[in-house]
């Protein structure tokens, strides 16, 4: 059953279902465009994220935003969500628990979305995503399709600011983005 936006919504701001619930200020549900054609999915909201409620608007969001103009689309025409919706203390990967406790939210917001495109950025979404034993430097870059939905593995922009020589790479995946969703747009 594909539930209403208002339950997802609400249920995450008053989520109690794992650890990181204990040390967030704000949920960080994800935004955007409900029609989205792509979405992206990152980690989980840093320090910015966790005051703002907002998914990427620090550092490594600016860079996202770059990334997505890039590709001649919006913040406003794409969706953006995180595996976990609380910021994991010091940043650190969620546990195996916690993106468990969180991703039915998460696959809600797919079902309401119906995405045709969904770009895993870094590890731990594409682990989560497409297959927990996925190595992101060897398995990045190539389209995994999941029940009609076309999923890309890319390098998470926090990687591209601390290593710039892997975003020539990640602009490689997004240009395979941009010429699938022309592809899926001349389909239609
Ligand atoms: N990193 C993420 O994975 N998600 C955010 O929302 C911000 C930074
Ligand atoms: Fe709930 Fe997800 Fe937050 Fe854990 S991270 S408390 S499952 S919303």
């Amino acid at each position: 059953m594909v539930v209403s936006w208002q339950s997802v919504l609400d249920e995450i701001s008053q989520c109690e279902k794992c650890e990181l619930c204990r040390t967030r200020t704000h949920t960080v549900p994800g935004e955007g465009n409900y029609h989205a054609r792509v979405m992206f999915v990152g980690e989980g909201p840093g320090a910015d994220e966790d005051r703002m409620g907002r998914p990427f608007v620090g550092r490594a969001g600016q860079l996202l935003d770059k990334m997505i103009a890039a590709m001649g689309l919006t913040r406003e025409e794409v969706y953006i969500a995180n595996v976990v919706k609380c910021r994991p203390p010091q940043n650190r990967t969620p546990l195996p628990e916690e993106t468990f406790a969180c991703l039915p939210y998460l696959r809600a917001q797919f079902a309401l979305i119906r995405p045709q495109i969904i770009v895993c950025l870094g590890a731990t979404a594409a682990k989560a995503l497409i297959n927990p034993e996925l190595c992101i430097t060897r398995d990045r870059g190539v389209w995994v399709e999941k029940k009609g939905v076309w999923m890309m593995p890319t390098y998470h922009p926090a990687a591209l600011l601390r290593d710039v020589s892997k975003k020539r790479e990640a602009w490689e995946d997004l240009q395979l983005v941009m010429a699938k969703l022309k592809e899926l747009e001349n389909e239609q």
